[in-house]
């Protein structure tokens, strides 16, 4: 205390009275200002002798003391692009030479960047503040207790949205202190640590505002003992995961005219008595698992303008749900949000006489039916969300006609079909518009030529034959998202993107050509796959980067360094072009994120570098069909996470490290076909315990099958732990992509695998007998142990893999008979033993009777009985096959035909889930259908800000 004390008194020893300021408090402002970094030099004016000029600053008409302190940032509209990275925020250190203005009671330093510091202690003691706001002034830690000694505070905002700084708050004692409290903000911070804050909260007797959104917050008590905030009219308390019914002491809250508990795990029945806040107007409910609400719920809310019930978990017929609004809420009804539930019906008969109506969303249900011409007359209509139904009839320019002030337009995934004229001009002026599959084509519609504000534009899938107009990049200066894909769009790009203000960019599956344009810096999505794009890959540094889709192009040459650089990237996929070169030794150094690395089938040689080994999220790995070589870096055992792990078709060499069984603990895949792996298999691979397919097929390998083979217990489901590190974050758009897009993959990849769970060890020089403990794997569907150097007895155990529906074990030295167990595999349709050395009766009944095809037991000159030409009764031998027709040349064409059927097979087990279009096709799906969560998560934040401004 003492150098600040000594730091005042200097000040304080100064003291003159200048020209309308005083000297002290000049000299404060001053201190104050020398601390601080202002990068934009806002604090420019603050110079002169007369500091009640300097911008910000508010002296009193009679005294001339400084009263107000307004240094909030200035908020530019396109600053939320960046990520919170607002370029003229002030930043640095707080002087406590604030203390000297004594009659300072209003402080504003919000929007500002001060991630370096703790909300200052000596706040506490600026005793005559009023006001006193810091939101989104992004400060770090905990927020300090010495706030509660503010007893005159009227407005307290500590919300920290769009900040990373982990600003908390653990205990709430300190605020029963401030009795005048009408106003409190305390969204974004970080109240997962918060014991007692509701009862401290119910001290405030004047609060009349009261945001804790986005607070992980996990509980709230369901009833308090007395409620003391019977003044409250907004209460938020949205986006925390809280997991309960909803509180009893919400429906004593009577003044309440703004509620929002959206964003949460909120279950049970929506009750009665909320018709006991008569004063609603605004109710947001979205976004929780409701399971329906009692009939008069609404039964009193005739002043509900607002009503969110997106994504409850209702279902049932629509008209249903809407019979239990009241019909005076129905007359003033402006907001109607019901997405994303499983409701069924139609538009008829109600949607037309709400006609206060601005905004209504039905996305994502169950409705059918045309659109009845009553709602095309809702003429006060921005918003009309009509997406993911089953909605159909002609839509043309007559029916938008009466839209005048429709902004927001989002009609796609429906069987509507568009039949607009292409010199249209468009009454209303949008800035979103979604129209994927409506049947625009085959013209590009130039009717949205006029359209200057429009920021998103969605019309893929409607059979446009044309090409891109260059006009679509000049129109509006906001565009940010332009999703074009699955047309027949010719032609090529533009040469340069990069002054569009583009986010997100999707026009993959088309038919464009060319090399990459420069590409914006905000790019955050890049989808051009399955299209003829050639040319290097990037041509820039894309900082923003999350998703780079370029699959199924021409793009050639060598992986650029600057793809390191996208140090946000989640999704990389450059599969299937002509790449060449070696993999950038610093990928994966800073890109924490990177949860897909998809590079297979192209011509990438040299080593996998050890910086991958960094992508300590990285899921899915697929090198496979390239010209890698040399052994697998032992940095990828920190790759924890990986569930696909594919090597195949390259040329790798060396020892299969002992670690993938130790450390990657939730591998799925592991294939590491046709390389040049050598020495033996390691047994640390059976305790991957939710291993689907192991292929090690097409190497070197020497040894035994490892004795403990039965210990893959091929557990079903998704590893959990796994789920859980992908539900980190709750509502932040990139966690929540992360997310999606894994959880998506994976639940393709589980499909997929529940087909087929398999072994592959074919085509190396394994040795030794077959382990009796093969037959604990009764899951495995596929086992290929062919063209190896196996001994022994095929084991009886054979007969307890219930599952199995292919058994290859042909080429190998396999003696004895073939065991009886195998004709009690009932799903056993594919079978080849030959060339080995078996004999006596080949067993029959069940299933064996449908494998027929003598040449399943070719190449075993003792096996006797159907389907073979051998007769067991008689002891002698006729020797068809083998010895006698020793015949090099005809060996040569079984050993060829052998193989042929072992590829076939290979591809009816293999093919669907590495290259086929199909399978490409629903691991796309799965990524597309995220990019609209994604886009649902940019869009909500987008809401949320727009919600926020518009209420400051
Ligand atoms: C001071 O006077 C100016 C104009 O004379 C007026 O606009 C302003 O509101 C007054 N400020 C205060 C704090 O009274
Ligand atoms: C409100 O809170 C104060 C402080 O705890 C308490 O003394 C008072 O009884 C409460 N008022 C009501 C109506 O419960
Ligand atoms: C809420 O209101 C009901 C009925 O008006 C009353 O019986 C109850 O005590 C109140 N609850 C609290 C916590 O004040
Ligand atoms: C919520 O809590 C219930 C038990 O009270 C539990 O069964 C349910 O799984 C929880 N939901 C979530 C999403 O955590
Ligand atoms: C709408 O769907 C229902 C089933 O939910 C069906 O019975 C009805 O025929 C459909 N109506 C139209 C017009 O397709």
């Amino acid at each position: 205390m003492a150098p600040i004390s000594l730091l005042l008194l200097t000040i304080a020893i100064q003291a003159l009275s200048a020209s309308g300021c005083y000297e002290t408090e000049r000299n404060a402002l001053l201190a104050f200002k020398a601390d601080l970094i202002d990068p934009r030099n806002r604090l420019a004016s603050w110079k002169s002798q007369n500091c009640c000029t300097w911008k910000g600053v508010v002296c009193s008409n009679t005294t001339g003391h400084i009263l107000k302190l307004n240094l909030r940032n200035s908020y530019d509209n396109n600053d939320f692009l960046y990520y919170g990275k607002r370029p003229s925020a002030l930043g640095g250190k707080i002087s406590p030479s604030l203390l000297l203005l004594n009659h300072l009671g209003h402080l504003d330093l919000s929007l500002n960047n001060f991630s370096e510091i703790r909300i200052p202690e000596f706040f506490g003691s600026l005793k005559n503040l009023r006001y006193l706001n810091l939101s989104e002034a992004c400060f770090s830690a905990m927020v300090p207790p010495q706030l509660g000694n503010l007893s005159k505070l009227h407005y307290l905002d500590l919300n920290s949205f769009d900040c990373d700084t982990n600003i908390r708050v653990d205990n709430f004692l300190w605020l029963a202190h401030m009795s005048s409290l009408h106003y409190l903000d305390i969204s974004s911070v970080n109240m997962s640590f918060a014991t007692n804050w509701l009862q401290s909260i119910n001290m405030l007797p004047s609060l009349k505002y009261l945001d804790l959104s986005t607070t992980s917050l996990l509980t709230i008590p369901t009833s308090l003992p007395f409620i003391n905030i019977t003044t409250l009219r907004v209460l938020k308390i949205s986006s925390s995961r809280i997991n309960s019914t909803l509180p009893r002491w919400l429906w004593n809250l009577t003044s309440i005219t703004h509620l929002d508990l959206s964003f949460n795990e909120f279950h049970g029945i929506i009750p009665d008595e909320l018709s006991c806040l008569k004063s609603l107007n605004v109710l947001f409910l979205g976004s929780n698992n409701f399971k329906g609400m009692s009939p008069k719920a609404f039964s009193n809310l005739c002043g509900l303008n607002t009503l969110d019930l997106g994504g409850v978990g209702f279902s049932g017929e629509i008209n249903k749900w809407v019979e239990r609004l009241p019909n005076c809420m129905q007359k003033n009804l402006q907001i109607l949000y019901f997405p994303y539930n499983n409701l069924r019906g139609n538009l008829l008969g109600w949607l037309e006489y709400m006609t206060s109506l601005t905004e209504i969303d039905l996305t994502a249900n169950l409705l059918n039916g045309t659109i009845p011409l009553g709602v095309w007359r809702l003429t006060n209509l921005t918003r009309l969300y009509l997406q993911s139904n089953s909605f159909e009839g002609t839509i043309t320019e007559v029916q938008l006609s009466h839209l005048q002030r429709l902004k927001w337009l989002d009609l796609a995934y429906n069987s509507f079909n568009m039949q607009i004229s292409h010199n249209w001009i468009p009454p209303f002026q949008l800035k979103t518009l979604h129209l994927a599959s409506c049947n625009l084509g085959p013209k590009f519609p130039t009717w949205l030529q006029g359209q200057t504000q429009l920021e998103e534009l969605g019309l893929s899938k409607n059979g446009i034959v044309d090409t891109l107009p260059n006009w679509l990049w000049n129109m509006s200066r906001s565009l940010t998202y332009v999703h074009i894909s699955n047309n027949q769009i010719k032609g090529k790009l533009p040469l340069t993107l990069d002054h569009v203000m583009l986010l997100y960019l999707n026009l993959s599956s088309s038919q464009l050509e060319g090399p990459l344009p420069a590409l914006p810096q905000i790019l955050s999505v890049l989808d051009l796959s399955n299209n003829f794009f050639v040319g290097p890959i990037l041509n820039a540094t894309l900082l923003r980067l999350q998703y780079l889709l370029l699959s199924n192009n021409s793009f050639d040459g060598n992986l650029p360094f600057a793809l390191c650089e996208s140090t946000s990237l989640q999704v990389l996929d450059i599969s299937n072009n002509k790449l060449s070169g070696e993999i950038p030794s610093c990928l994966g150094v800073s890109q924490d994120q990177l949860l897909v690395l998809d590079m297979m089938n192209n011509t990438l040689s040299g080593k996998i570098p050890t910086s991958l080994g960094e992508l300590r999220a990285l899921s899915i790995l697929d090198l496979s069909n390239n010209r890698l070589s040399g052994k697998i870096p032992s940095s990828l055992q920190y790759c924890r996470q990986l569930v696909n792990l594919n090597l195949g078709y390259n040329n790798f060499s060396r020892t299969i490290p002992k670690w993938i069984g130790e450390s990657l603990r939730v591998l799925m895949v592991l294939f590491l076909r046709s390389n040049g792996f050598s020495g033996s298999i390691p047994s640390q691979i059976t305790q991957l315990g939710y291993l689907r397919v192991l292929d090690l097929s097409h190497n070197n390998l020497s040894g035994c099958i490892p004795q403990s083979i039965g210990e893959l217990s091929w557990k079903k489901g998704v590893p959990t732990d796994h789920m859980l590190f992908f539900q980190y974050g709750s509502f932040d758009v990139s966690a929540g992509t992360a997310y999606l897009v894994v959880k998506g993959a994976a639940r393709e990849y589980s499909k997929l695998l529940y087909l087929v769970e398999s072994i592959d060890l074919s085509c190396n020089n394994l040795y030794g007998e077959i382990p009796n403990e093969i037959g604990d794997l009764q899951a495995l569907q596929y086992l290929n142990l062919s063209m190896n150097h196996l001994t022994g007895h095929i084991p009886d155990q054979i007969g307890m893999m219930h599952a199995l529906e292919s058994l290859d074990v042909a080429m190998n030295k396999l003696s004895g008979t073939i065991p009886q167990s195998l004709a009690t595999l009932n799903f056993l349709s594919s079978l080849n033993v030959s060339y080995n050395n078996l004999s006596g009766k080949i067993p029959s009944g069940y299933q064996l009777q449908t494998l027929d095809d003598p040449s399943i037991y070719i190449g075993n000159p003792y096996l006797c009985g159907p389907p073979t030409m051998q007769n067991c009764s008689t002891n002698e031998t006729t020797i068809i096959f083998g010895k006698k027709s020793h015949d090099r040349f005809e060996r040569l064409g079984l050993y060829i035909s052998v193989v042929l059927g072992f590829v076939i097979g290979f591809w009816i087990f293999f093919g669907t889930l590495l290259l086929s279009r199909s399978f490409r096709n629903t691991y796309f799906s799965a990524i597309d259908r995220t990019y609209d969560r994604l886009y649902v998560a940019v869009a909500l934040t987008l809401i949320r800000l727009r919600r926020r401004c518009g209420e400051m």
